[in-house]
Parts: structure tokens; sequence; C-alpha cells
């Protein structure tokens, strides 16, 4: 075998303890990558693969980037889910010997820090999951942030969490799979970092805890496991960051009302556009933040809403009073506009990686924390101003920093007597030299003769070749030019040595005293860090203030009842994107007890999904808390709002689809509750017409029967054979939306009115649309003709359960009592049939 060199040996015996992480390794002013790592880098950043002897013999492939380029490179490769060991040279270079070399951390998509990679308004979320049985441990951290929870919850809402985090990486157990996991990326570890013990004791060691009594999950061991977990972790990638997680919270999804992904991506409440137009998402019409951290608040807010109605109340009454106060309410935003991430800033302070711009970033906010407490009638009991880290930090460091410490423009003269007194020996060394060009010039009568300096040869004075017999007998040669030549003294000698010592020395004392500062200001960090969060929390009260007053929102009065009650709502997001006074207001009324299931009819285009939607935004704001869009609104606290979207006109209706969407509404009929609201927007659309308008009235039956359902549901369909319904179920009301005809045209007044829609303006849309006139003038014949059609002949197929004789003929238990094969049934199939088929009668006679 070739024999290796030492450095070879060294990066193989790192490359060994991160097998899965491309090691950058830090040779001189390069991070290189060798061996596969090189291949992979080279493809992925588009970096030059070469190659580097390493031994007689041997020729390993090297990919390398340059130190000041790593953040950008760091972000591709970390952007593209692969994790990066950082190894840094822990020893000077001396020339001699084998410089010490450690990974000193591990870049993963969930411990980033770096801000490149970070968004401003987002939190970027580490997670770890556990789960035995039914039950599911979950914890994560936003190492940025220093937001550190935990929880225990069912396994089956482990995918609603996780969907609600939206993690950019999630710790498991080896071994541990479920589907729930697989949006995102993943690390597996030993099983036995998620053992209770050693989670608890690592929590205990972490916290300097007797007890997790304190944390609130003493009592609940797949909490702590994820922890645990989580702690590990980090030990290994990001140690720096776990100083910083001073604290964790224990906290329980009970507490929040439940919105599945379903529900988040067809209320389009973080990300608009889904059908491509050009509609916002709710949080981009509601965020009128000014800080990033309170961006991140008020997206956290709206994946939360709340059950609690004094926490709401709360909320209620901080907006109320922005609202009503517009002077404060404008200084305080605009003096927050000016207020930098504080949340994020003091994080870097505490984990050593702020920079001397970032320290008065931190100063100016902290700064103005005073300012906006005086424009407050009552200040949040955590907004603390810190005159102490103000100061220090004014009389500490340069109004306009340079990037890093040590290049002697960080610290404040007079700050620190010691390098006032290295700086004036500096500088008073560079008077004389500047004074020594002249001098010399003088003594030596030669006029071109010039004092200068470079880095490998320092200080020297230049001689141009045709003077050089004028050259003195003290100037001793020093460097050959073709032009010149260049010398020096021994009084220049002593005036260098001072200088550069000085000036080694001043970068020396600046990155220590930098660095004392920091420490200074990081042990204010919990103050700063609670000041910070109540900055986040003012920002966005303000802001849904904002929002309700310019967007003409009101206060809601929240009930423990089951009624919602709307007078004059609107759709937040699709009035914004209509003119002014275009948006059509409508009244809602929903109640357990006598208006449970509203059908609304009407024709394609007309208004009926914005319709269902606002209702369901309406009560969602409701419960963050928030004003809405509508002149008055009651609002009995809702415990989930599910959704159903059936398909939409352009996509081809295909077994499977459908079995998509009943697959996703009989999880709606499994889990709501009566405090539930429910969103049906043209469900049974995926399957032939009377398949489709069978299952949808089956769907409504159920929901309106079932003895543990009663929920409030809102039911947009074209299927206008539907309002058949409302004289069968005394809870059912029919709506539909208003259209008028003028000159044989369509309009749509986007009106909800009372009562079912009984004609289908399929053929006035087409018109709309701009089909040529005699196209549509056909069709108009051809439905005349249909419709005299279907007056002579029964349907093929009468809608099931209506206006049918329990037993008698279409009845739907005789039709599956005819249909039973009772031959090749076991006698417990039968059995259980016949209990089927009864509950059937039963129900349908109840
Ligand atoms: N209340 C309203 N006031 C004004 N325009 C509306 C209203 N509701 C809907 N619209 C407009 O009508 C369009 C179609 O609405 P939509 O709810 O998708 O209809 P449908 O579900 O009945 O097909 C919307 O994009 C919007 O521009
Ligand atoms: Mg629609």
């Amino acid at each position: 075998m070739a024999k290796m060199t030492p450095i070879r040996s060294q990066y193989l015996r790192i490359k060994k303890a991160y097998p899965g992480a491309i090691v950058l390794f830090r040779l001189g002013d390069f991070y290189e990558t060798f061996d596969e790592d090189a291949k992979l880098a080279a493809r992925e950043l588009e970096i030059t693969l070469t190659s580097r002897e390493m031994g007689k013999g041997l020729r390993v492939p090297l990919a390398g980037i340059p130190y000041h380029a790593l953040d950008g490179y760091l972000a591709k490769l970390v952007s593209k889910g692969y994790k990066v060991a950082i190894c840094e040279q822990m020893t000077p270079a001396s020339g001699r010997g084998l410089v010490a070399r450690e990974v000193v951390r591990v870049v993963t998509p969930g411990t980033v820090v770096e801000t490149a990679l970070l968004q401003g308004k987002a939190n970027n979320y580490l997670a770890a999951v556990v789960a035995e049985a039914d039950e599911a441990g979950l914890a994560y951290v936003d190492i940025t942030t220093s937001e550190f929870a935990t929880t225990q919850l069912p396994s089956s809402s482990l995918a609603l969490e996780l969907g609600r985090l939206q993690p950019a990486e999630v710790i498991v157990p080896e071994g541990f799979d479920s589907p729930d996991l697989l949006p995102f990326a993943l690390t597996r570890l030993e099983g036995r970092w998620f053992d209770v013990e050693t989670a608890r004791q690592r929590l205990l060691d972490h916290f300097q805890a007797a007890t997790l009594e304190g944390y609130g999950c003493a009592h609940l061991p797949l909490a702590i496991r994820a922890a645990g977990a989580i702690l590990h972790y980090l030990e290994g990638t990001q140690k720096p960051a776990l100083g910083q997680l001073g604290r964790l919270t224990t906290y329980t999804t009970q507490s929040f009302m439940v919105l599945d992904a379903h529900t988040r991506n067809n209320l389009e409440l973080f990300q608009g556009s889904r059908w491509g137009t050009a509609t916002g998402s709710l949080l981009s019409v509601i965020d009128l933040t000014r800080t990033a951290m309170g961006g991140r608040l008020l997206r956290r807010w709206l994946g939360q809403p709340l059950l609690n109605l004094e926490e709401l109340v709360q909320r209620q009454d901080a907006i109320h009073w922005f609202y009503a106060h517009a002077m404060p309410r404008a200084r305080v935003m605009s003096l927050l506009g000016q207020v930098a991430d504080l949340e994020r800033l003091i994080n870097r302070v505490r984990g050593n990686i702020a920079s001397p711009r970032e320290l008065i970033s931190l100063c100016r906010g902290l700064e103005l924390i005073p300012e906006i407490m005086k424009n407050l009638d009552s200040a949040p009991e955590e907004l603390k101003p810190c005159p102490e880290t103000v100061e220090l930090i004014h009389r500490a460091i340069a109004e306009a920093p340079g990037a890093s410490p040590g290049e002697g423009t960080v610290i404040k003269a007079g700050f620190s007597a010691e390098l006032d007194e290295l700086r004036e020996l500096a500088r008073n060394a560079k008077a004389y030299l500047a004074n020594l060009e002249r001098q010399e010039r003088e003594r030596t009568g030669i006029k071109s003769l010039k004092v200068g300096y470079n880095k490998v040869f320092g200080y020297y004075i230049e001689v141009s070749r045709p003077n050089l017999p004028q050259v003195p007998a003290d100037y001793i040669r020093k460097q050959t030019l073709t032009e010149a030549e260049r010398f020096f003294t021994p009084q220049l000698k002593e005036y260098e040595s001072a200088i550069l010592n000085a000036q080694e020395r001043i970068n020396e004392l600046e990155t220590n005293l930098f660095r004392q500062v920091c420490q200074q200001v990081a042990s204010q960090g919990e103050r700063i860090l609670a000041s910070a969060r109540a900055l986040a929390w003012l920002d966005v009260v303000a802001s849904l203030a904002e929002v309700a007053v310019r967007y003409g929102y009101t206060r809601p009065r929240l009930t423990h009842g089951d009624e919602i009650i709307i007078r004059g709502g609107r759709h937040p997001v699709v009035e914004r994107f209509l003119g002014e006074g275009e948006f059509i207001p409508n009244d809602t009324y929903l109640s357990n007890k006598d208006a449970q299931l509203i059908i609304l009819t009407g024709p394609n285009m007309s208004g009926k999904s914005t319709y269902i939607r606002q209702v369901a935004l309406i009560v969602l704001l409701a419960q963050i808390g928030s004003f809405v869009p509508a002149q008055e609104a009651t609002i009995g606290l809702v415990d989930r709002i599910f959704t159903r979207v059936g398909l939409r006109d352009d996509i081809p209706a295909g077994q499977s689809t459908f079995m998509v969407e009943m697959v996703e509404t009989a999880h709606i009929l499994n889990n709501a509750t009566p405090r539930s609201l429910v969103i049906l927007d043209e469900i049974g659309r995926g399957t032939s017409t009377y398949d489709g308008i069978s299952i949808a009235q089956a769907v409504a039956e159920y929901i309106h029967n079932h003895p543990h359902l009663g929920t409030k549901t809102l039911f947009a369909t074209h299927y206008h054979e539907l309002t058949g319904l409302a004289a069968m179920l005394p809870r059912v009301k029919n709506f539909n939306v208003a259209v008028a005809e003028e000159g044989g045209k369509v309009v749509f007044l986007h009106k909800i009115i009372p009562g079912g829609s009984d004609r289908s303006y399929g053929i006035h849309v087409a018109q709309l649309a701009g089909l040529p006139r005699s196209v549509v003038y056909r069709a108009q014949e051809v439905l005349s003709q249909l419709e005299a059609d279907r007056q002579h002949k029964p349907s093929p197929k009468p809608p099931p359960a209506l206006q049918l004789p329990l037993l008698g003929p279409g009845s739907p238990i005789l039709e599956e009592l005819q249909r039973l094969d009772i031959d090749s049934m076991t006698p417990l199939e039968a059995i259980t049939k016949l209990y089927e088929l009864q509950r059937k009668a039963r129900e349908s006679q109840a």
C-alpha cells in the first residue's frame, strides 16, 4: 500500500467520524473536499475537480472553495439536503509539524445559523419524533431564536403537528418509519439517544435541575425522549446553540384549534395562488408586521388558533387599544420598523457569532424600547429597556465598525486606555515615517526617493537606479528590482517593528475587548430575549389593529355557544383583489339548533366557493384574536375546521382521484364533533353525475342525522337536486347566489339569498366566456329538448333515500337486500350485515 502523508491520515480519521456528512477540511485559505466528497462538491457547486498527491504514488480527487466564500457554498449544499461538517485548523500553521484540526460544527438543515440561509419571517425548526403504540413525542427547537418546546400527542395527530411546524429537519430513532415523515428531511439517530432515562438525565444536566416538574413534562416520557434526543443532536452538530436554550416549554395540542394540511391549503392560509390565479394568502393580507420576529409570531398565531376564550379576549383587548389609538399605533409601528431582529441577534451574541455591526443593530433596537414604551398606556411586563447594555455598546463599539474585530476599527477610542496607548504609538510611528521621506530626500538630495511598505518586506526606502550613487553609507540593501533598489536603515527597522508590534497588539486586544463586550451583553441575554419577544407581540397586535382600521374589520363577539352569526361578512383575501366597494358582503347564520347545514347552490363563478371560505376565514381570524372582515360577528368557538374541496373542473375525473376525495370525506365524517365547522365545496364531483349527487346527499344526511355530529356545515354544490333535502331535514337550509338576467345575459350579483336555485346557468356562462353566438343558440335548443324529454321519462335512477317509503320500491335498504349474496357470506358477516341494515332502517325513520 502507498504510504500516505500525515494530513491524509488526519483527514481520513476525521472523515470516518462524520460518515453522513460532507467534510470541508480547512487547508490554509481553502476548505478542501476529497474523494467522493470532492466529486459530489464539484458537481453540486460547479467547482473544479482536481487531484492532489497525498503520499507516494497516491493521488486523490480534490475540490476546494476559498474560505471567505464559505457561506454561499454552504447555503447551496444545505438547501440541497446535504449535511456539512466544517473542520477548522485549531493551531496556527507554524511550518513544522501537523496543524491540529477539528470539526467545529455540522451544518444541517435544522441547525443553520447563517443569516443568508434563513427566512426572516419564518422559523427554522429542528424537530425530533419518537412513537410508541398510539402515542408519540414531538419536540422542536429553533436555535436562532431559542424556542424549545415539547409535547406528547396521539400518533394520529403527529402529521398534523409536523405539518404546522414545517420543520427543516426531523430526527427519528433508527428503524422508525411512518408515512407522516415522508415530506421531511430525516436524520436517523441511534435508538439509545431516545432512551427515556438517557434523555431525562440529559435534560436535567442541561437545565441543571433536579426534576423536570417545573418544565411540565416530568410525567410525559415520550415528550422527554424527543427533547433529550434534540439536545444530544445539537451537542454533536451545533454545540454553541446549547448554551442558549434556557427554557423548555411543554405544550398540548389540545389547547389549539386543529387545522389539517387540507384546510391550510384549501383556505390558502400561508400560500396563495394555488390555482395559478393572482390571489395572495391570508397571511400576506394580514401581515403588516414591521419586524421579522413579529412576522414569525403572527405566522405561529395563524397556525395555532386558540380555543381559550379568556386568552382570545386578552388579545382582542390589546388589538382594540391600538385600534382606538391611531397616533400611538402609527408611532409604535414606525419605531418597530427601525428595530432589527433582536430575537435572532441576541442569540448570535450568545452563540459568540455576532459581528460588530450586528451588535450595533442590537443596540439601536434596544435604544428604541423606551421610545416605544412612551407611546403605550401599559407596556407588556416583559418589555424592559436595557440601558446598561445600550450604554456599554455605545461606549465600546464604533458607530460604523469594520466587518470583524481585529482590524482596529471596531472598538471606540476612550474605551480602553491600553488600546488608546497602542494606537497613539502606532500613529506616532506612522507620522514619523511620513516625515521620513521628506527628511531623507533632503539628506540625500534624491528627489525621487520614496518610503513604502509591502507585506513581505515591510517598510523600505526605494531609490531608482540612476540615483544609486548618491545612496548614503548607512543604507542597508533589502531588495533589488529592475528599475530600483530598496533599502532600510536601523532606525527605520526600529520604527517598523514598533508599528507592526503595535498593530498586532491592537488587533489582538481589540478582538479580546470585542469578545468581552459580547459576553457582557450575553449576560443580559434572557432579559433582552424577553424584551424581543414582547416587541414581537406588540408588533403583531399593532399590525392586526392596523389591518382592522385599514380594511374595515370589526371586533367579533366570542362565545361558548354554538351559533355563528355574521352580518356583512367579506372574504379577506378576495376583497383585496377587487376595487373599493366591489366585493359584495353577505350574512351568515349557522346554529346547531336550527341552521346546521347550509346548502348553497348557484351557477359556476357566482361566488359559492368564495362565500363558504369566507365564513371559515372569519371564524379563523376570530380565533387568533383578530378583528374580522364583517360589519358584526358573533362566533361560537369552533374546535376544528374541516374543508373538503372537490375536483376542479379541468382535472379529468378518474377512479383514483375520486377515491382520494372519498377518503378525505370519510376522514371528516369520522373526526368532526358538534363544535366543528365543515366546509364542503362541490364534493361528489369526481364521479358520474348520479353517483356524485347520491354521495353528496348521503354525506349531507349523515352530517345532519348522526347523533354525534350535528356539525355546522356549509356545502356548496352545483347539483341543484340537493336543494330537495331542506324539505326532509329540519336543520338544512337552502341558499343560492342571486343572479340577474339582463338582455339575455347573466349577471352575477354575488348576493347570497335564501332558497335553492333551480336552474343551471351553464349556457349563459358559456356565452359570457365568449363562445360563438351560434353555439350558444344551439345549446339552448338542445337544453330545451332535454328538459322536455325529462318530463316524460322517469330519471334513470331516482335520487336515493328521498321521498321514498322505507321498504318501498327504490329504497336503498331494499336494494341492498336484493343485492346480497347470502350464500357467499359467513354467519358472522351475515349477522353484521343484519345489524347494519337494522341501524339504517332506524336512522332513516328517526
Ligand atoms: N361576494 C363577492 N363580491 C364580489 N365578487 C365576488 C364575490 N364572490 C365571488 N366573487 C368573484 O367571483 C369569482 C368566482 O367566485 P367563486 O367563489 O370561485 O365562484 P363559484 O365557486 O360559485 O364557482 C371570484 O373569483 C370573485 O372574483
Ligand atoms: Mg367554486
